[in-house]
């Protein structure tokens, strides 16, 4: 039978992400909807292991859909690992009357809900992370935002790699997953691509590739290097030395981690936040929403956890064949 809630809890845990703050708003709006109280947790487990927790109403959340990283602050939290830092959380929970918690973050995040749900605290994650590398779901917070931002960067680079001739390597974001590289390849037109998921280390394959778009006349090579391979500046340094072709590294850095989310990041965001709160009104819990097939559903945490996520090949291939 449903367990009523009175009070949601909403927390943002791992790396930030552009959207988070319109997940937070939709949450703290439909839970106040539907007659529940709204507290909101900060910095992540850290912050609920120390209490760091405050009401939080309609008009806390104004202004805040079109902002960058999370009014609620992020952390990772390495005690809440543990079993005794679960307990205390469950703990702390109940002792500030939370009995929903909707958790923003990754896998980790997730992690850390489903043990939460395990001690009898209804909770329901949210995909919050600009690596899409959330297996249950084709859509995380986050991504759209951060690959528009890399792509525009991506294009700057690019047209004074064009003026000089030059190779560049521009390295994205994500050092597990290459779905940044992969989107910004096909949408800057990259020569090559190196994701953490295919790479080979074959770095003569891209020097003959380099010197073969020379000879077919192309002014630029555009290599876009996920973190996980990394070393771009050493790269560098190595292709120009055997190429002969001037070649400069740019490292986007965490300036894919902030700004205005865009119009898609706040829609979805706002959805997930709306049915994260239905689901906890519905007394579910130990859930992940996710997006699939063009619709936002419901998760098993644990059978989430479980699910794989691989680069999509025919995506790749894609990729290869438009760059030649
Ligand atoms: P993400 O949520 O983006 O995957 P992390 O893996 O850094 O990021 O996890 C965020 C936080 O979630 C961690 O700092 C920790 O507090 C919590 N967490 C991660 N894994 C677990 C786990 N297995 N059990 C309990 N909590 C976890
Ligand atoms: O998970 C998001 C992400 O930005 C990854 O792409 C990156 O590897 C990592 O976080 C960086 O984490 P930090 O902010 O701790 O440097």
């Amino acid at each position: 039978m449903a367990k009523g809630i009175n009070t949601i809890g909403v927390l943002t845990s791992g790396g930030d992400a552009p959207g988070m703050n319109a997940a937070i708003r939709a949450v703290v709006r439909k839970a106040i909807s539907e007659g529940k109280k709204v507290k909101g947790i900060y910095k992540g487990y850290n912050g609920l292991l120390n209490e760091e927790i405050k009401d939080l109403t309609a008009r806390d959340v104004s202004d805040t859909i079109s902002k960058g990283g999370t009014i609620l602050y992020t952390a990772r939290c390495a005690e809440f690992r543990t079993e005794e830092g679960q307990k205390r959380g469950a703990e702390v929970c109940r002792k500030h009357g939370i009995d929903g918690l909707v958790v923003i973050g990754g896998d980790g995040s997730f992690a850390g809900a489903q043990k939460l749900a395990n001690l009898g605290i209804n909770t329901v994650g949210l995909p919050g992370t600009i690596d899409l590398d959330i297996a249950c779901t084709e859509y995380t917070i986050g991504f759209d935002t951060a690959v528009n931002t890399a792509m525009e960067a991506i294009d700057k680079v690019r047209d004074t790699s064009t003026s000089h001739e030059r190779c560049s390597i521009i390295e994205v974001m994500g050092r597990n997953a290459g779905y940044i590289a992969l989107w910004c390849g096909i949408a800057n037109g990259a020569e090559d691509i190196l994701l953490p998921e295919k790479y080979d280390y074959d770095e003569q394959k891209l020097i003959n590739n380099i010197i073969a778009t020379r000879k077919r006349g192309k002014k630029h090579h555009i290599i876009i290097n996920a973190e996980g391979i990394g070393h771009s500046t050493s790269m560098a340094r190595r292709i120009e030395a055997a190429t002969g072709v001037e070649t400069r590294a740019t490292i986007l850095g965490h300036m894919q981690r902030g700004g205005s989310p865009t119009c898609k990041d706040r829609v979805y965001a706002s959805m997930m936040g709306a049915y994260a709160v239905d689901l906890l009104c519905e007394g579910k819990t130990n859930r992940v929403v996710g997006y699939r097939h063009g619709d936002f559903q419901d998760f098993d945490i644990n059978e989430a956890l479980a699910m794989q996520k691989s680069i999509p090949e025919y995506w790749y291939r894609v990729s290869r064949a438009l760059s030649i």
